[in-house]
Formats: structure tokens, sequence, C-alpha cells
């Protein structure tokens, strides 16, 4: 097969040839430059299909909302760059960014900050949903069936206002739900959440107050929670977000959508990578802490470890966001007066590793997931919660994107070919004449 493209430099179409046919394609150009030949078409006039296992040069959209340069290590939410919304934003401002299009007016985001604030409770019998569950349960799952719950609560049919109302609502009980199903794998009564705190306040509260200790919001722990849902909060098609639009590309509700997400996030490739970098460094400081024996493990194709929060599909560069963390963990962790074994060993770790040859050919970097744990642990957050504090934070960027889906009329039903490799027709034998 050769594909060539016409006009160089201003490509507009693309022509594919195999087995003597030729067929000429559009090209689209994205406003960064990336550019995609639209295959639209390609079965209807070749009957042949492409074949992408994982989707690494596959198109599923056109989107307006996150832009990532792998190579170059940029990634930026509707036009702003991730290091500035960072530093100057908080996360339900970029929450309205991402979801409207626009950084929000000081009206624009109170009003939105008290709707948020008007819809963080749970209904009361979606609270005892929780009992149903084992306490030995990780919240991933629990936290997964609580959001496809939710759909159970909420079950007007779908106009602009319920639709709003969905992601209102989606936004604002989510940390509930998550701080409830920390509380119900301790044991401990439900903390109800509080209007009187901001986003990431409230969250800490209803984590670790009890009835019998009121606790105190430490402004460093909050903004660092802050900090950590704004990094995590959109990372365009990855495998939760595709996840999310595939299930709505059914028409499916918001929450359905978004809980499916959740299942997808929880995978120790995705999200759930977050835990496994601090069982990683665990592991490694209980036997000695050499990190270059780690390293050697990493890259040996007999031994199935990896290097935990290094690597990425889409960056070939360090991440953005890895760099961010990994001052803010110096920040947090000088402010709070806490030495970290684990943070040593992660600085060792990557620094071997960037001076790798393997490592460095593989342009592998550390991903959003290195650092983040070890902030995790100092805010006092348990390891197996680490996954539903990315969730948290993703929460807008799933709803963003879904909400894009929906609204773009290229969208059909996903449902992607398959190149057949089965046995070919056969006869049927009765079961007394089988081997
Ligand atoms: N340690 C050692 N080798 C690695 C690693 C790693 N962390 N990541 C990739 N490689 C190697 C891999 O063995 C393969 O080598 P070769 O070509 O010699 O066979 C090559 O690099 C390409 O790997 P791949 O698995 O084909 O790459 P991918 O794009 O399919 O996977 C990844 C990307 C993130 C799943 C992978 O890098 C990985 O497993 N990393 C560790 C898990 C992790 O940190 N995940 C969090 C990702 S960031 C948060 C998020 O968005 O979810």
């Amino acid at each position: 097969m050769s594909t060539q493209t016409m006009k160089e430099g201003t490509t507009s179409s693309a022509t594919i040839t195999c087995d003597g046919t030729s067929v000429t394609l559009p090209v689209v150009r994205g406003s960064e430059g990336e550019t995609g030949i639209v295959i639209e078409q390609l079965r209807a006039k070749t009957g042949m299909i492409t074949l992408d296992p994982g989707f690494g040069n596959s198109g599923a959209c056109r989107s307006a909302i996150t832009f990532i340069d792998g190579e170059k290590g940029i990634l930026r939410y509707r036009g702003y760059p991730i290091e500035e919304l960072a530093e100057k934003s908080s996360f339900l401002e970029v929450s309205w960014l991402l979801l409207f299009g626009e950084l929000p007016t000081r009206a624009q985001l109170d009003g939105f900050t008290a709707e948020i604030t008007r819809h963080t409770l749970l209904h009361e019998n979606l609270r005892r949903f929780f009992d149903a569950l084992p306490t030995d349960a990780h919240p991933m799952p629990v936290c997964a069936a609580a959001v496809a719950a939710l759909a159970t609560f909420y079950q007007d049919p779908e106009t602009d206002q319920t639709q709003h109302d969905a992601v209102i609502r989606l936004l604002a009980k989510m940390p509930t739900l998550a701080a409830y199903s920390y509380k119900h794998s301790t044991g401990q009564p439900f903390i109800y959440p509080k209007n009187r705190l901001d986003y990431s306040s409230n969250f800490l509260n209803m984590m670790f107050a009890t009835p019998a200790e009121d606790y105190a919001v430490d402004p460093v722990l909050a903004r660092a929670v802050e900090l950590l849902l704004i990094l995590h909060a959109d990372h365009e098609q990855n495998c939760s977000t595709s996840t999310v639009r595939v299930v709505g590309s059914s028409r499916a509700n918001l929450f359905a959508s978004v809980s499916a997400g959740i299942s997808a996030l929880w995978g120790p490739l995705h999200g759930g990578a977050n835990q496994q970098v601090i069982e990683m460094l665990e592991h490694i400081e209980a036997e000695g802490g050499d990190a270059q024996k780690f390293v050697d493990r990493a890259k040996d194709k007999k031994d199935n470890s990896r290097l935990m929060g290094f690597g990425h599909r889409v960056y070939k560069n360090y991440d953005p966001r890895a760099a961010i963390l990994k001052k803010s963990c110096n920040e947090v962790l000088a402010k709070l007066g806490i030495r970290s074994r684990k943070l040593e060993i992660a600085m060792q770790l990557e620094g071997i590793a960037l001076k790798d040859d393997y490592f460095i050919s593989h342009k592998l970097y550390p991903n959003v997931d290195f650092y983040s744990g070890i902030i995790y642990q100092a805010l006092g957050v348990p390891v197996n919660m680490f996954t539903v504090m990315f969730a948290i934070g993703r929460m807008p960027g799933w709803i963003a994107q879904w909400l894009e889906m929906r609204k773009d009329p290229e969208t059909r039903i996903a449902r992607p070919r398959q190149i057949y490799t089965g046995a070919t027709n056969r006869a049927y034998l009765p079961i007394e004449k089988r081997g």
C-alpha cells in the first residue's frame, strides 16, 4: 500500500493505493497543525478497513477541548497552558473552562460555585447503598457503582435543563461519593458535606473529620488538592475518556457513561498507575532502596516489572504535569515538614532512568502518576484512594468530552470493525461424532 499526500505543505487529500485500486481521501488539519486522513469512505470505496490496535494512529473525533503536543511536552486546556492554570486557577474555574470553553467571569464563577455547593448532598437512599457493599471493597468500583446508581435517582428524559442538572450533580456529588467510599472502608460514619467550605476543603473534611473530632483544613493541603485536581482535569482522548464517549455514543446517559469511564480509569496502565507507583516505591524501600536494581528489572523483557509512572502513549518528552508535581511535591513536603524516603527513591529512579539508554531510546519519561502518589500520601490519602482522586479531577474533562460528543453532528454510535482471523465456514458435527 502506498500513501501520498497531494498539494505538499497544504495537504488537502491523500491517495491510498492497494492491489491496484486507488482512492483519494480528504485530509483534515487541526488548529495546531495536526493532520488526519479522513477514512470514512475507505470501506465503501475499496472494501478495505484500517487496523490500528490501541488506536495509536486513529483520531476518533474532532475536539476543541484539550491540546497535547507529546513531542514537546505541551498540555493546554482550551488554549491555556497547564502551567498557568495550575498556578493561577481554582479547580471549579478550570471545570467551567473545560465545560464552556472560556474562563468564567467573576459572576459566572460565583454562580457556578453556588450551584455546585447546593448539590453536594446525596439522597439518603444512595447513602445507604454503600451498606450493601463489602467494607474491604476497592473504592474505585464502589465509586463506579455509585455514579451508575445516580442514574436511578435522576431519570427525567434528556432536555437541556436535565442535562445541565446532571452535569452539576456529577461534579458536586463526586467528592461526596469518593469520601463516602473511603469512610465505608474504614467503618466510620459518613460526614455530610458542608456548604461553607470550598470544593477541596469540603472533600478533605468529609474524608478526615469524624463525628467525634472536627478537622481543621490546612490551606496548604487544600491548595495541593486543587492543584492535583486541575492537573488531572482533562487529557483528550485517553482510555477512560474514550470509554465515556463510546458509551455515550449509544445515547446512554451521562451517569452511565461516566461510570464506565471510572471503571476504565481503574486499570493499572491508566489511572491505577498512581497506586502502583507507591507500591513499587514501598517495595524498593523494603528491599533496601536499590533504585538501580529496579530500573534493571524494568528493562528486562523476561521480567514483567515496568517502571510504573514512566512512559506514555502520547508524551515522548517529560509530561508537563509530572514537572509541576515534582516541584509541588518538594514544596508540600517541606511546608508540612515531612521527609519522605519514597520521594528520595523516586528521584533516584528518575535520575537513573533519564540517563539510561533503554529509557532514552524508548522515550520514556515520568508521567503524571510518578509524583502524585507521594503528595497524596503526605495529605493522608490512603493508597487505594489515589485513583479515586484522579477520578474526581477527571470529572469535568469526562463531562466536557461527553457534551462535545453529544453536540457533534459527526457523532455516530461507536462501532469498530475487525479483521476476522477465526475458522472459515465449516460443517456442524453432531456431538457423538466429535473428538
Ligand atoms: N517501563 C519499562 N518499559 C516500558 C515502560 C515502563 N514504564 N513503558 C513502556 N515501556 C516499553 C515497552 O516495554 C515497549 O518496549 P519495546 O518496544 O522494546 O517492546 C515500549 O516501551 C512501548 O511500550 P508500549 O506498552 O507499547 O507503549 P504504550 O503507548 O502502549 O503504553 C503506557 C503506554 C503508559 C501504558 C506504558 O508506558 C506503561 O505501561 N507505563 C507504566 C504505567 C503507567 O505509568 N501508566 C500511567 C500513564 S499516565 C496516566 C494516564 O493518563 O493514565
